[in-house]
This record gives structure tokens, C-alpha cells and sequence, in this order.
């Protein structure tokens, strides 16, 4: 049976295990301005809209989590138009739509140096995770200033102070202290890795929270990406087999997380 219709799939894959955690790396915004002889930017202020559907989407999928890379540590070399311009989204988004985040019961997140945003971006989030720190539907968790290596050489940090301080010992140090200082402390691990427009790498995204994520990528740039896309990526998620590292069948989910 040929299974097209968009409605029909959307049942079967509500019937299945959903990810719990999504996190995508939204790529492309530029490619996507360029094909139509825009600016970057242009490419930037669509790829916000695309944010708006997939955060709506996911939320009816049930999705827990979902981490959007939306700007890492690396990206302030970028021009200075351009980073101006990706640092005033988070505000326009939030005002726009933040009265349906909160009528939908999402609750807004961040993580990143949330310290070295520029006033304005910093507010805006604030003023979203205050107005949203009660929902529990949908966590919507944007990555913004966000660095894995950068996370890690804090997490080495704390456990140093920790250590030098005569908290812990040597033997205290697991894998379970490593992930109670990330920033994601508090969530599942992702479940699927999602990275639009072609590009095949992480640049430097979740690198130890990743550790046991399904991956999928896909050529579409992140502007045109669509509930229709996620779903494909669900579906996809939904025929791989997580042994995490084991064998039997029986095993699986064994390393799965709901911290
Ligand atoms: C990468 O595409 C994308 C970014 C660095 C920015 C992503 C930001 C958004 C999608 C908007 C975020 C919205 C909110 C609400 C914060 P690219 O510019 O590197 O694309 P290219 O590789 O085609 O040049």
C-alpha cells in the first residue's frame, strides 16, 4: 500500500515512538536569499517563519524538546550586518509570536553564553522564558551563542573548581557529573539530529549530547523546510533500529535518558 497522503502518515507515525528530543541545525538561510537574488538576511527573516511552523508541528507530534541552532560561538565572524541582524530575531520572533507560544503551552528555553548577547537579544529571551516558565507542553530550546567545545571547557571548569575545592574526588568524576554541569542538565539527550541543506557535518553542535542521536540530513534549505520534511524525518527515525552499543533487541533503550 502506497502510503501519500499527509494526514494517513501523520496517524501512523503518532502510533509509533516519537522522539522525545529533536535538535536541528537549521542551515541554508543564505543559499536559499541567494537563489532568489536576496540578501542573506532576507533568507534569515524566512528561516524565523520556518521556526514558527516546526515549533507548531512538533508540538502537535508531541515532540518534548526541541533544540534549534539558531547561533554559535563561531558565527560572530560573520558580517557585522548580518550578526546585528541575527541577533535582533530572536526579539522580533518572540514578540510576534509569543502570545501563541504561550496560548500552545511552549515553553521557551535557551542555551549559550547568554551573558555576551547584546541587551536587547537577552531581554527578549528573558521576557519569553519568564512568560513561559510555567507551560510544560513543547520546550522550545534555541542554541544561541552556543559552542559544544566551549560547554565542555566549562563543564572541565566546574569539575576543577569542584574538585580543588574538596567537593568531589577523582573517583566522583562520571559520566553522570559531565552531563549534570552541561547546559542540557536538565533534558533528555536528543533523539534525532535533524540538519538541513545539504551540508553533512556538526559543526561543533550538542558534540557529547549527540553521542547516541539518529542523524538525518537533508538537501532542503531550512527556509523551505516544512512539516511535511519533519515528518519524513520522524518516519525515517521511526524504521532505525537504537541498540545503544547493544546487541540484543530486548536491550534497547537501555541508555535512554528522561532526566
Ligand atoms: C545557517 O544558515 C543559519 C544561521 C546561522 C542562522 C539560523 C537562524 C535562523 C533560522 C533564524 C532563527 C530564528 C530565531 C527566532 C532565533 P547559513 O546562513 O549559514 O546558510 P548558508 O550556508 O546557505 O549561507
Amino acid at each position: 500500500m502506497i502510503l501519500d497522503d499527509f494526514s494517513d502518515r501523520l496517524d501512523i507515525a503518532l502510533q509509533k515512538e516519537m522522539p522525545d528530543h529533536v535538535a536541528i541545525i537549521m542551515d541554508g538561510n543564505g543559499r536559499w536569499a541567494k537563489q532568489r537574488n536576496l540578501p542573506r538576511v532576507a533568507g534569515h527573516h524566512e528561516g524565523m517563519k520556518t521556526v514558527r511552523k516546526i515549533t507548531r508541528f512538533a508540538n502537535e507530534l508531541g515532540i518534548k524538546v526541541l533544540t534549534l541552532y539558531a547561533f554559535s560561538t563561531e558565527n560572530w565572524k560573520r558580517p557585522r550586518f548580518e550578526v546585528d541582524f541575527l541577533m535582533k530575531l530572536p526579539g522580533e520572533f518572540l514578540t510576534t509570536y509569543l502570545p501563541e507560544l504561550i496560548e500552545e503551552n511552549v515553553k521557551v528555553e535557551m542555551i549559550g553564553n547568554f551573558d555576551a548577547l547584546p541587551t536587547h537579544t537577552q531581554q527578549a529571551i528573558e521576557n519569553a522564558r519568564k512568560a513561559t516558565e510555567h507551560n510544560d507542553g513543547l520546550i522550545l530550546n534555541f542554541a544561541m551563542n552556543y559552542g559544544s567545545r566551549l560547554e565542555l571547557v566549562n563543564v572541565v571548569k566546574r569539575i576543577g573548581e569542584l574538585a580543588m575545592t574538596n567537593q568531589i574526588e577523582l573517583e566522583d568524576i562520571d559520566e553522570s557529573l559531565i552531563e549534570s554541569c552541561l547546559m542540557t542538565s536538565h533534558l533528555p539527550e536528543p533523539d534525532l539530529l535533524i540538519r538541513t541543506s545539504g551540508e553533512i557535518r556538526l559543526s561543533n553542535f550538542m558534540l557529547w549530547q549527540l553521542a547516541y542521536a539518529e542523524f538525518t540530513f537533508t538537501d532542503v534549505y531550512w527556509p523551505d523546510y516544512n512539516e511535511q520534511c519533519l515528518l519524513e524525518a520522524i518516519e525515517d527515525f521511526q524504521l532505525r533500529n537504537r541498540r545503544f552499543g547493544c546487541v540484543d533487541e530486548e536491550k534497547k533503550g537501555i541508555n535512554r535518558k528522561i532526566r
